[in-house]
């Protein structure tokens, strides 16, 4: 009677062990299928591609008017857009992929000619896409309504094209299912780390259901044995004591090591953290708000931060500045008297420095925002809406490095330029002439 009761235990687990890893089995395939049909999807773009090219030769530029349409688009979008905007990507704006299927060309013009015109009519949308993009105003651009279809043209003529592959011409029709298809492999790529995790935590409980079942087999063939001296008894009537695995030396130990690891790693990270001071805002001496005056107000920023177009370094602006306004501008506020102050001391206000590299790090302001024409916000972010300035961005090199792998280098209007850039276009068809095709991503670019 006893022996039967013990003999189906072992047997018991076996059971549900073959079941759970039976279902778990099937359901990893099941998941793994669904993965394998997801990012199936990409070659099936390709096809659609090839197909809208043989069913429409006019999407691929087969119309002469169309072709020079996209080749002038082309060059607008590298000069104007490229910055900030990719087709399949988002960059600081988002992909374009689509957008003459999303938006209608009555509303793209005027958006691309004076976004924050848009946004102000309260136009929902617009005001949705621009909260959704950290209220970064998009510049405005004095261009034709030509100019600007001939550039939706061209990022019509890339929608579906492989991010890196930028000369490629898919069709039309594959646009959507090219961009279904990048977001399908990046949830396929997440889910696979899960099915991982999944498979990891059944082959344990797998394994700790395995043992249990052989301490039991073993107890049982012990149970089955008539010689049993006092050792194996003491096995048998074994009961798991807790107070024993707490003063256990070794799991202390181990506990002990587990925890001063995790220290350490949370450590590390803390202080190899992107952007060790990213968010910083100190109290600044005067409550200046660039809210106020660069937002409000829309005194332009280069009125105060005279130097930046011009030289490596941003000024601060002096106090005389202030007082150009403020000798007349609320003379009576007790911030504005600290103005007053600092000049009749004949001392500077002691601004507090908000972003400070390393000096073994060269950045040059003018570079950035004369030569490549990227705008304040790109790296500082939505200035003219801080009360108090913090730093928005990272400032780590790879920080850096990132932008000028990615970044179009601004060769409009450019001679020095010209050759680079038709020596690079013959060398890699169609990529981009990046800040690192330039060499921006050699060391001595930035450190001396
Ligand atoms: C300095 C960066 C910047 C530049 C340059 C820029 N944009 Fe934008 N663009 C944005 C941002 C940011 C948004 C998101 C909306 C917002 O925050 O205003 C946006 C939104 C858009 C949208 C709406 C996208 C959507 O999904 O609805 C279109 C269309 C667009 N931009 C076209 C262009 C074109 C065309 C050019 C070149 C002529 C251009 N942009 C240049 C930053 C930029
Ligand atoms: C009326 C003058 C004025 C205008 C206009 C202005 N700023 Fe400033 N800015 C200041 C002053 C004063 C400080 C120093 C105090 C502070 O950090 O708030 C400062 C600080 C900054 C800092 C932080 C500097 C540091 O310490 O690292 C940045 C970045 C900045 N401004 C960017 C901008 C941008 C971008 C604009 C335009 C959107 C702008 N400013 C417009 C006066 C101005
Ligand atoms: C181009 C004109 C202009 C310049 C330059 C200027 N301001 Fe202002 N400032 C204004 C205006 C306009 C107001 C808003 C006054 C109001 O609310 O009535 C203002 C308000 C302020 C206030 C808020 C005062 C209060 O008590 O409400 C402070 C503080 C201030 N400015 C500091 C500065 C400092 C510091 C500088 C120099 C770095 C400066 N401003 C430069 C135009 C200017
Ligand atoms: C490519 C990124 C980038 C752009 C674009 C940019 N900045 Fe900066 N800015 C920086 C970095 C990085 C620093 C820190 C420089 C340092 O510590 O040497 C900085 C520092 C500053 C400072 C503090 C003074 C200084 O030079 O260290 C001010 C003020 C400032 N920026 C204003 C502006 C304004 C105004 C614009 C737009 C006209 C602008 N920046 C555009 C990256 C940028
Ligand atoms: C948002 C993009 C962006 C970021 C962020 C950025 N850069 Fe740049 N950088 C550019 C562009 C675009 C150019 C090319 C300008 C031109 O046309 O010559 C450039 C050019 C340069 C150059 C000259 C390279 C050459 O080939 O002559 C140096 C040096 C440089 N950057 C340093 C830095 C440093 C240091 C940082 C970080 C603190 C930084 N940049 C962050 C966009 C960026
Ligand atoms: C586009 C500009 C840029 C380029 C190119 C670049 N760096 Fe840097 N580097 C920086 C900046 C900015 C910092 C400061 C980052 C910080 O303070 O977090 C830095 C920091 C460093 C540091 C110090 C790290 C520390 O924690 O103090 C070393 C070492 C370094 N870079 C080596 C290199 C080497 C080697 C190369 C070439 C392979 C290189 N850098 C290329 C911008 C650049």
């Amino acid at each position: 009677m006893n022996s039967i009761r013990l003999r189906t235990l072992p047997q018991l687990l076996l059971a549900l062990f073959l079941t759970f890893a039976g279902t778990q089995h099937a359901a990893a395939q099941q998941a793994g299928a669904g993965d394998v049909n997801k990012t199936g999807v990409v070659p099936g773009a390709t096809d659609g591609a090839t197909a809208a090219i043989a069913v429409d030769p006019a999407a691929a530029g087969g119309g002469g008017g169309d072709a020079a349409a996209i080749a002038a688009g082309d060059a607008l979008f590298k000069n104007n857009c490229a910055q900030c905007h990719a087709v399949n990507e988002v960059v600081v704006g988002p992909a374009l992929s689509g957008i003459t299927k999303r938006r209608t060309i009555s509303w793209l013009i005027p958006w691309i000619k004076n976004s924050s015109k848009v946004v102000a009519s309260g136009d929902e949308y617009a005001v949705a896409i621009y909260n959704k993009y950290n209220k970064q105003q998009m510049p405005s651009f004095a261009l034709s309504d030509k100019e600007v279809t001939s550039i939706l043209a061209w990022v019509t003529s890339q929608e579906g094209a492989a991010p890196t592959a930028g000369g490629v011409t898919a069709g039309n029709a594959a646009a959507t299912d090219g961009t279904a298809a990048d977001a399908g492999a990046e949830a396929g790529a997440g889910k696979y780390v899960d099915i991982l995790l999944i498979v990891l935590v059944v082959v344990l409980i797998v394994l700790v259901v395995t043992l249990v079942i052989i301490g039991n087999l073993m107890k049982d063939v012990l149970r089955g044995r008539k010689d049993l001296d006092g050792r194996d008894v003491e096995i048998l009537e074994q009961r798991f004591d807790w107070s024993k695995m707490y003063r256990s030396p070794m799991l202390r130990g181990i506990v002990g090591a587990v925890f001063g690891i995790v220290l350490v790693y949370a450590g590390v990270q803390s202080v190899m953290a992107v952007g060790l001071s990213q968010g910083y805002q100190p109290t600044q001496p005067i409550a200046f708000s660039h809210k106020l005056h660069a937002g409000e107000h829309q005194i332009n920023c280069a009125y105060c931060h005279t130097s930046v177009y011009k030289s490596k370094s941003a000024n601060i602006p002096s106090a005389n500045i202030c007082m150009n306004c403020h000798s007349q501008i609320k003379t009576e506020s007790p911030e504005i008297k600290k103005i007053y102050r600092a000049i009749e001391r004949k001392q500077p206000i002691q601004w507090v420095r908000v972003h400070n590299l390393p000096d073994l790090a060269y950045f040059n302001h003018s570079q950035h925002t004369q030569v490549a024409g990227l705008q304040c916000q790109t790296c500082h972010g939505p200035i003219q809406n801080m009360e108090v300035v913090y730093q928005y961005s990272a400032l780590t090199m790879g920080w850096c490095i990132n932008c000028h792998r990615e970044m179009p280098v601004n060769a409009k209007d450019n001679a020095y330029y010209d050759n680079l850039v038709k020596l690079h276009d013959t060398k890699n068809a169609g990529a981009p002439f990046t800040v690192s095709s330039n060499g921006g991503t050699e060391c001595s670019k930035c450190h001396y």
